[in-house]
């Protein structure tokens, strides 16, 4: 059955929060997934971390536990990086997790555990490959041979790499179950659309998996009014909130999801301690919805499979947060009305959530909002707060104000008031 990309894209808006998860061999160096790269490594060199690869402490149910603790609804995992190493049992090559010590189907095991804590689950896969013979090396942008003349004039057929592309992508989407949600990265130059055969890719991964979403990176254009069958389900802006959200060329928004770092790293990075605070998390996520996107946050997990300490403490401290909080983001978008001073907005039907992040002094100012207001209520805790004008604002008819009691905020990461608004309220 097909489903319209509306359809399709139901839950993803409700969810608005999920975990990526970058992890393989370059684990091991932990100095990023680009360490092949960046350092022009060969297979060769890098093979030590093939043969050694044996994360003892792998328990992708913890995983699981750790991202929906934190509230959220459902994760991406590398299936395979740019250096080619899969985690899962690919019959089409032998560089994967079942060759290592590992031994196991790292992929498996994931969406079992993922699925069992009720989340949705997605893989990312990358287009590149530095492993693949077949993916041009000499003169590439990115390949870790790029500027090794012993690869000038090496043979090599793109067409090859293509078909195990396209294979992989059917093994992955036939062997594990219901998959919602095909992570592709990315494309550069020509590398591209149809050099991917990306028509046919997206044409197979709808017929394997009919409800599945897709991002935007096999290089087509999703802002256009007629989009590429491939242009995705969302635009994947990387390590930045877009200032108003994505809007297409006519102006409309589209579904967005913003992917970002809790350091400065996708891959395990020993010494990048570089983290973002909960309270920046939960600001992020909040400015997401503000503008009706999504936040995709990324743990790095390290050559033992454990995802490390401060990534966890953070996501802890979010997931109290989304347990008073969570209505204000799950199923929210932006609301019609300009961003104000104290903070931002999110709104799902006739509950308008004022996120409070900066406390000011007096009382907070609605705009707009005279006698529109039903109920406010401190989302937290559900106490009732006083909408009422004060003595010294008379002359603000139309606003509405709330006070407090307190010159400090009751949540310093964001106080969430939450307003009944009268029916047809504007
Ligand atoms: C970039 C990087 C890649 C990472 C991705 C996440 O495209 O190349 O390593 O997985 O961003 O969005």
């Amino acid at each position: 059955m097909k489903e319209s990309a509306s359809e399709r894209m139901k839950w993803f808006l409700e969810a608005r929060f999920g975990m990526f998860i970058h992890w393989g061999l370059y684990a091991i160096p932990a100095r990023g997934e680009w360490v092949r790269s960046h350092e022009q490594i060969s297979v060769e060199d890098y093979q030590p971390f093939f043969n050694e690869f044996n994360p003892d402490d792998y328990d992708p149910r913890e995983w699981a536990r750790v991202a929906k603790d934190a509230g959220m609804k459902y994760a991406v995992l590398t299936s395979k990086q740019h250096d080619g190493f899969c985690l899962f049992d690919s019959k089409l090559t032998d560089y994967k997790a079942t060759n290592t010590p590992a031994r196991r189907d790292l992929v498996a095991e994931y969406v079992e555990a993922f699925r069992a804590e009720g989340l949705k689950v997605g893989f990312y896969y990358s287009l590149l490959d530095w492993h693949h013979p077949d993916y041009p090396a000499y003169g590439d942008a990115h390949h870790p041979m790029r500027n090794n003349e012993a690869f000038k004039d090496r043979k090599h057929n793109f067409e090859n790499y293509v078909d195990y592309l396209h294979g992989q992508v059917r093994e992955l989407l036939t062997n594990y179950g219901r998959i919602d949600i095909m992570w592709f990265d990315f494309s550069y130059g020509n590398m591209s659309g149809e050099a991917w055969r990306a028509t046919d890719l997206v044409k197979m991964v709808r017929e394997l998996q009919p409800h599945i979403i897709i991002d935007n990176r096999l290089g087509g254009n999703i802002k256009s009014e007629k989009p590429e069958i491939y242009a995705g389900d969302f635009a994947s802006p990387e390590q930045i909130i877009p200032p108003e959200g994505v809007v297409n060329e006519k102006g409309d928004p589209i579904p967005w999801e913003a992917c970002i770092t809790l350091n400065d790293h996708w891959g395990y990075c020993a010494n990048d301690l570089d983290y973002k605070s909960p309270k920046q998390v939960i600001r992020a996520l909040v400015e997401c919805v503000s503008k009706g996107g999504n936040l995709l946050l990324n743990v790095g997990p390290n050559a033992r499979g454990q995802i490390p300490a401060e990534s966890k403490e953070i996501l802890r401290e979010v997931g109290a947060w989304m347990r008073k909080n969570g209505a204000s983001i799950y199923g929210c978008k932006g609301a019609d009305r300009p961003k104000p001073e104290w903070g931002r907005y999110t709104q799902k039907g006739n509950k308008l959530y004022a996120h409070v992040l900066d406390r000011g002094i007096g009382p907070v100012n609605f705009r707009g909002l005279g006698g529109k207001i039903v109920k406010a209520r401190l989302l937290a805790d559900g106490s009732e707060l006083k909408v009422r004008v004060p003595w010294n604002a008379t002359e603000f008819v139309s606003d509405a104000f709330v006070s407090f009691g307190s010159s400090r905020l009751p949540d310093e990461y964001d106080t969430v008031v939450e307003l009944e608004l009268a029916p047809d309220s504007k």
